[in-house]
């Protein structure tokens, strides 16, 4: 999540008054949090497993002195936390009805806390890698527990922004790994390492702390039953008195649409992959491939296996390079949230992905022909990467949890949003386990070195085909229009089927397009 789901329907505020404005945006600033969680823990171990002081607590000495790790080590050692993602998403729905999202987010800290404590106590692997396996259930939860209340509780005008904000502050979290890292990989005591792994719980506790602070979400409260709660929440967010009118006319709505999602009746998995005249059942495997495909980019592998990359191809500073990576991934992010509603998503994805594909065969291409010694080369490999990158960042990043945020229909978008969601951490995993085995020298593994950007550029194509025949263009429609767009067209003929849409939207608002269809 990276990311995470946007919860069915949701949002307040709909007239965007600036007197509600003040609190939409701290809880876009606050909630963002979240990411950063996500981020540096996702980024910090490519650092701490290559710092002398970790090798030397878990690795073996290798005869010269020097300890290593083997390459099954390192991979269970980076993958295991996406497989607790994995679980952790898929138990954040549950979670987050039985708890509230509020306390679910507080709960899933001190999972994650718990995690961090027991990689801090480890001696060995096998404590180290159950600890990362706590921190990824709390990650995973986390991950689609943040978006869900900051969906339901920020005000309509500004909840596309807040998703693309989310993915933003996880490439944050990304670059204050490996800012950590870069500072504490020279120091001599062998608890160097425990430093990056310690201030996992900074964020766990900057979380914590914040969301017992915030109210509980008012949709979450109503469909409780707790009506008297959920107007005091609510008059918190909008920094009203309980008994303004302002807050009565958000609470009817807010019951209004929880009474339509109750017409629809309580899916079941199942019901995702139905063939409907809605065509879920393509909706639904549209965003669980759009989050593979956004991990089959081979992103991850510049930020779990970035610094053993560079540091192998001969680079002299490759924690810098490192910083260097995260810091176009963060600054890149930004003109992405600007333009996915400018540009639009459809045309974004296609270009990104044509873009990263070039700049992997580049890499590729000069890492093959010419020797690690060579000055020039290094450059032109490290451009090609930060370009790969920016590709990455201003596209796919952002983009492909926007999409999963709209696309899926209200009766079964929780349950899909947490299936895309597992699909993404699926992925996340399967890559940060197999690279080691494909990029390493040594006995049993391909040792494909620089050529595995042979494989990622390759998937780049893939990322191309599917988005060109499966992702429609959906900017600036309301979800209802969203769902007559797939009911009438296909993804190819989706641009001028959009424009036409808006044109009647404008004509008929939202309300009137449902009657429409
Ligand atoms: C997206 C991906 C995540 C990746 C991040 C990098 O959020 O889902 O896996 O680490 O982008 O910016």
């Amino acid at each position: 999540m990276a990311g995470g789901p946007v919860a069915a329907g949701g949002g307040i505020g709909g007239t965007g008054t600036p007197k509600n404005k003040w609190s939409g945006i701290l809880m876009t600033a606050f909630a963002a949090f979240g990411g950063i969680l996500f981020g540096y823990d996702t980024g910090v171990i490519g650092g701490v497993k290559v710092m002398d002081s970790w090798l030397r607590t878990f690795g073996k000495d290798n005869g010269s002195g020097t300890y290593g790790i083997s390459t099954s080590t390192e991979s269970l050692v980076v993958s295991i936390l996406s497989a607790g993602t994995f679980f952790g998403a898929l138990l954040a729905a549950p979670m987050g009805d039985f708890l509230g999202r509020k306390w679910g987010i507080v709960s899933a800290c001190l999972v994650f806390s718990f995690g961090v404590a027991l990689q801090m106590g480890a001696k060995a692997i096998p404590l180290f890698v159950v600890g990362r396996i706590f921190a990824g259930l709390g990650v995973g939860m986390v991950s689609c527990l943040v978006p869900m209340y900051q969906s339901e509780c920020s005000p309509k005008w500004i909840r596309g922004a807040v998703v693309s904000c989310y993915q933003w502050a996880i490439t944050i979290g990304l670059l204050l790994a490996s800012i950590v890292n870069n500072a504490t990989q020279h120091r001599p005591n062998n608890s160097a390492w425990q430093i990056p792994t310690g201030i996992q719980f900074i964020w766990a506790l900057i979380l914590a702390a914040g969301m017992s602070l915030l109210p509980e979400s008012p949709r979450y409260l109503i469909k409780r039953h707790r009506d008297e709660d959920a107007a005091h929440a609510l008059a918190r967010l909008l920094s009203a008195s309980p008994h303004d009118p302002e807050v009565s006319v958000e609470l009817d709505e807010i019951r209004a649409n929880l009474r339509a999602e109750e017409e629809l009746g309580e899916s079941s998995y199942a019901d995702c992959f139905k063939m409907t005249h809605n065509k879920i059942l393509f909706r639904v495997l549209s965003g669980i491939f759009l989050q593979a495909w956004q991990q089959l980019t081979g992103i991850n592998f510049i930020f779990y296996y970035g610094t053993t990359f560079f540091k192998r191809s001969g680079i002299s500073d490759p924690f810098l390079i490192s910083v260097a990576t995260n810091v176009v991934n963060v600054g890149m992010t930004v003109p992405g949230i600007w333009l996915v509603d400018r540009a639009g998503r459809r045309s974004l994805l296609l270009i990104g992905a044509a873009g990263m594909l070039f700049c992997e065969y580049i890499v590729a291409i000069v890492g093959v022909a010419v020797s690690d010694t060579n000055l020039a080369a290094q450059k032109v490999l490290i451009a090609f990467v930060c370009i790969y990158i920016a590709f990455f960042a201003a596209t796919w990043g952002p983009i492909a949890w926007v999409i999963t945020g709209e696309i899926f229909p209200l009766n079964v978008r929780a349950k899909a949003m947490s299936m895309a969601t597992a699909s993404n951490w699926l992925w996340n995993f399967g890559i940060g386990y197999a690279t080691p085995y494909l990029v390493n020298p040594g006995a049993g593994n391909a040792n494909l070195g620089v050529k595995v950007f042979f494989i990622w550029g390759s998937t780049c194509v893939g990322c191309l085909i599917f988005t060109y025949f499966c992702i429609p263009e959906t900017k600036g429609l309301s979800l209802e229009a969203i769902d007559v767009l797939y009911q009438n067209t296909t993804p190819i003929h989706s641009v001028a089927y959009r424009r036409r849409l808006i044109a009647e939207e404008e004509a008929l608002g939202p309300v009137g397009m449902q009657e429409k269809e």
